[in-house]
């Protein structure tokens, strides 16, 4: 879903639950703390009034940790899907940043990027993913460094040139969704680092 379509969607979920008195929504959350590693993770179930919460997954996640379970454990920064570092799997689909379902009777599950070694409740080794990432060439390169010494400037003509090739936010859902990468995550570097070999 593009960007505008998200944003729709929160908005119009948001408008319809805030005129509300009170609405629970479960939320259930994959739980497993380094702490205790002989304890096998589980989905614990938290019930957020979406009355008096943003529209977004990540709002859930905030109002939880804030107001309910500061030990929950979970990445992001920009909240605007810029940055890409929330993602993670929110009812068996990959994302960073999506809109509450506000359909009360069914909860909504979160649970950490797929194949990938957890650290802590949604938090994920991307390690070898910025790794791969890294190894890729060719990047971007200037023939000559800029005649005044400062930094490396781009037209906005330039800029145009590289639209629809270079929006890839590293968010790692794409690769995580990947089965080549899941048997092979070694050899093979993931659809995120191959768009840069573009
Ligand atoms: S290409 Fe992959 S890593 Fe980049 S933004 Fe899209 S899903 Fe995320
Ligand atoms: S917090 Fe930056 S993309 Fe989600």
């Amino acid at each position: 879903m593009c960007k505008q379509n998200l944003q729709e969607v929160a908005l119009e979920t948001h408008d319809r639950v805030r005129k509300k008195d009170q609405v629970l929504k479960e939320f259930k959350i994959y739980r497993w703390s380094p702490d205790h590693p002989n304890n096998k993770p589980y989905l614990h179930s938290y019930f957020v009034d979406l009355s008096n919460c943003g529209p977004m997954v990540l709002d859930a996640l905030q109002k939880i940790k804030a107001e309910d379970d500061s030990s929950l454990s979970y990445r992001r920064s920009c909240k605007e899907r810029i940055c890409g570092s929330c993602s993670m799997n929110i009812d068996w689909d990959k994302y960073c940043l999506r809109p509450i379902d506000a359909d009360t009777s069914k909860p909504t599950t979160t649970t950490p990027l797929p194949h990938m070694f957890v650290i802590k409740d949604l938090v994920v080794d991307l390690t070898n993913f910025y790794q791969q990432y890294k190894l890729i060439e060719p990047w971007l390169k200037m023939k000559k460094p800029p005649k005044d010494g400062r930094e490396y400037r781009q037209s906005p003509s330039d800029r145009k040139k590289l639209d629809g090739l270079y929006e890839c936010i590293v968010c790692a859902c794409c690769t995580t969704s990947c089965p080549t990468y899941w048997w092979n995550p070694e050899e093979y570097p993931g659809p995120a680092a191959l768009l840069h070999a573009y």
